[in-house]
């Protein structure tokens, strides 16, 4: 940062004789910028475009919370001038004390001073606007990207750090594990709703349970037979639901289908899954049945996150049962599942607890 930093008023008469020198025009603007987002990157590269050099003034911690109110600025002058250096567009950035920027502006003397387009050139404070045409500075006033502000992110975050968590499940099968989640749910003891079940078969039981609960529930069609791979087409409509729907943490119950990008990379660390078996054993299908064919004496299931391998993700719980004499397939789910219908709507409510944002 300590080259693109000017730290005094001589520094920065300095740099605008040595551009004058070289007929180079410099363009100045000033603001917060106390939370960079998009609407910054873009505005500073328009006005990076109109001369030479880009110098950003950026006002002091004192006069941001003067201008903008106690609370701000997030972000300390010096925080601020360091990520606005990390940016391409801007070549210097100055720190003002002062609320009005007439000081910065007859010092530096830009060829060009640019405002952001919630200003019009009659808006302009009067000191200002004199200032400026005294020196015959040129005024351009930039667009901004619509609903890109320091202020609507605050608003943003905060609507969304007082909202209820919002869980999709996806299944194919009968759905007594979503049931389990829908009722810890119901009962106040999940942490969030759930907002969207999703299911990879028409007809399958997990549909009508959540209809059952009143919640949004969609058939996808998967593209390809059961057990296949998703295609990109299924993919991408069961990304746009659980956007559509503000999901934040997605449970797999019973979805016997490979999860892929982009799934997750949109949703990284936030897709759970549940499988009968205590894994790394019996990954992928069948599980009961290996368990019982190897001769084990014991089982149980994980709910694990989910990465781009098959039931390699992260485990974050396992509960074990024991193999009894004489356990069948159906008989051993039976006596897992009674375990993931506990386990499952606890985890995910830690899940929640631990999930930001
Ligand atoms: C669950 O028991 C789960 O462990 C298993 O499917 C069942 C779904 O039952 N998952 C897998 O086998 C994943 N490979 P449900 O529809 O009644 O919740």
């Amino acid at each position: 940062m300590a080259n693109r930093y000017i730290s005094s008023q001589e520094e920065m008469a300095a740099l605008r004789e040595k551009l004058s020198e070289r007929g180079k025009k410099l363009v100045l603007t000033n603001g917060a910028f106390d939370i960079l987002h998009v609407g910054h990157v873009r505005y500073l590269k328009e006005a990076a475009a109109l001369g030479d050099c880009l110098v950003v003034a950026i006002n002091g911690d004192d006069s941001v919370r003067e201008l903008k109110g106690p609370g701000r600025p997030v972000n300390t002058a010096e925080e601020r001038a360091e990520m606005l250096c990390a940016l391409e567009a801007v070549d210097h950035v100055v720190v003002f004390d002062d609320r009005r920027a007439s000081g910065v502006i007859e010092v530096i003397h830009p060829h060009i001073y640019t405002k952001g387009g919630d200003y019009t050139p009659d808006s302009l404070i009067d000191e200002e606007k004199q200032l400026l045409d005294r020196l015959g500075i040129e005024i351009r006033i930039l667009s901004l990207v619509p609903g890109k502000s320091t202020s609507a992110t605050l608003s943003n975050l905060a609507d969304n750090s007082d909202r209820s968590k919002r869980v999709a499940i996806l299944g194919s099968g009968k759905g007594s594990n979503a049931r389990a989640i829908l009722e810890a749910a119901k009962e106040g003891i999940l942490g969030g709703e759930v907002a969207l079940v999703l299911s990879d078969v028409a007809n399958s039981g997990i549909l009508d349970v959540a209809k059952e609960y009143d919640v949004p529930a969609l058939a996808i069609d998967p593209g390809t037979k059961r057990g296949g791979y998703l295609t990109d087409g299924a993919l991408k409509e069961i990304l746009d639901r659980l956007e559509a729907a503000n999901i934040d943490l997605v449970a797999l119950a019973g979805f016997m289908r490979i999860v892929r990008e982009p799934l997750l990379s949109a949703y990284t660390g936030r897709i759970l899954n549940l499988h009968p078996s205590l894994l790394p054993k019996y990954p992928g299908l069948h599980a009961c049945e290996k368990a019982i064919e190897a001769g084990d004496a014991e089982s149980g299931c994980t709910i694990h996150l989910v990465d781009a391998g098959v039931d390699t993700g992260k485990v974050l719980r396992q509960e074990t049962v024991p193999i009894l004499p004489g356990d069948t397939t159906d008989t051993l789910q039976t006596r897992i599942q009674e375990k993931e219908h506990i386990a499952y709507p606890e985890v995910i409510r830690e899940r929640l607890e631990n999930q930001t944002g």
